[in-house]
């Protein structure tokens, strides 16, 4: 069968509603507690790869320019393993770009390895399941998993030593109208990357089991807000799931302290917010960037307010998106 050797693909952004933080099979990235998630719209990574007899070596560029072999010691390993299950000994020509709104400040791995996963496979002549697909990018890193899906996405915890770990649509990216306004708040790159975040995480903090223990049941809660439509629901318990790893960060040694001094202020004026009657609810990454979460009707509100949040540095507003589409 003749393969067909050049394949793009783009993928949404995703961010997490019930939070993934720590692993529990490091080899095969198994993530220890379940997650939650909700695609982005209008945040995506558009990756082309291309396997060719006249590549001598593997190349990545990235946003225009090339990689260094540390920054693309990821992307090759893909590379290598999606080679094996196709049966083909070519080198690749991989280019990536993030059509993220400037100065986003957001982290593209989700929907840079779950286009990655896409374009690779189909590159080179298989005809993946979304599971597969999902699988693919979960290996390279968990959140990515997530981003292969449109909508509302759960990814369980692993099985360690079992690598089918995957992560499935719970509800269509129509099923909810709300928004997920973002507010930046630092420039520059973290610190510390989440994938040595969650390890030190698990090694150090004295809170690290309690938080293994109880994300299964705010991970639940989450999804069965998403299914009631209950923003309340699912904002308290996306709240508790975030302070809760944020608090493993914390009291890790040396200690991760994702937050600026502008998150906290942007907690406050969503706090303010909702003491004023509008439903919105915070959540961060391993980052210092405050997404809030509300319904289509109070983004503008929403937004405005977190414009005006001293240290704020620029707003977006991305509602639910697709997932990962390839050409
Ligand atoms: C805080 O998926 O980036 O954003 O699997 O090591 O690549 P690796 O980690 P990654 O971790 C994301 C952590 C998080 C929460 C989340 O997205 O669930």
């Amino acid at each position: 069968m003749k393969k067909r050797l050049r394949a793009r693909a783009v993928s949404c952004a995703n961010i997490a509603l019930a939070k993934y933080w720590g692993k529990n099979d490091v080899t095969l990235n198994l993530p220890a507690v379940p997650s939650i998630s909700l695609t982005l719209d209008g945040l995506v990574t558009e990756t082309t790869v291309e396997f060719s007899p006249s590549f001598a070596a593997d190349e990545v560029f990235l946003d225009g320019r090339p990689t260094t072999p540390g920054e693309a010691k990821r992307v090759v390993r893909m590379l290598d393993r999606v080679r094996a299950d196709a049966d083909l000994a070519l080198c690749a020509r991989v280019t990536s770009r993030n059509r993220f709104p400037t100065a986003a400040g957001l982290a593209s791995s989700a929907s840079g390895f779950a286009a990655l996963a896409a374009a690779s496979t189909h590159a080179a002549g298989l005809s993946p399941s979304s599971a597969y697909l999902s699988r693919l990018a979960r290996w390279a890193s968990a959140s990515a998993g997530r981003s292969i899906y449109g909508g509302f996405v759960k990814l369980p915890a692993g099985v360690p030593g079992d690598d089918r770990n995957a992560a499935k649509q719970i509800a269509d990216v129509d099923h909810w109208d709300v928004r997920i306004v973002v507010a930046v708040t630092a420039k520059g790159p973290k610190d510390t990357g989440s994938t040595d975040g969650m390890e030190r995480s698990r090694e150090t903090s004295p809170f690290y089991e309690a938080w293994v223990e109880a994300a299964p049941a705010l991970c639940a809660k989450v999804e069965r807000g998403i299914k009631k439509r209950d923003l309340e629901l699912v904002g308290r318990a996306m709240e508790q799931s975030t302070m809760s790893f944020h608090a493993c960060a914390f009291s890790s040694d040396p200690a991760i302290i994702y937050f600026a001094p502008a998150t906290l202020a942007a907690l406050a004026t969503v706090r303010a917010l909702r003491q004023k009657g509008v439903a919105v609810y915070a959540t961060m990454d391993a980052g210092p960037h405050v997404k809030a979460l509300c319904h289509a009707k109070d983004a503008a509100r929403v937004r405005r307010a977190l414009r005006e949040t001293e240290g704020v540095l620029s707003t977006i507003v991305a509602k639910p998106g697709p997932g990962t589409t390839v050409s």
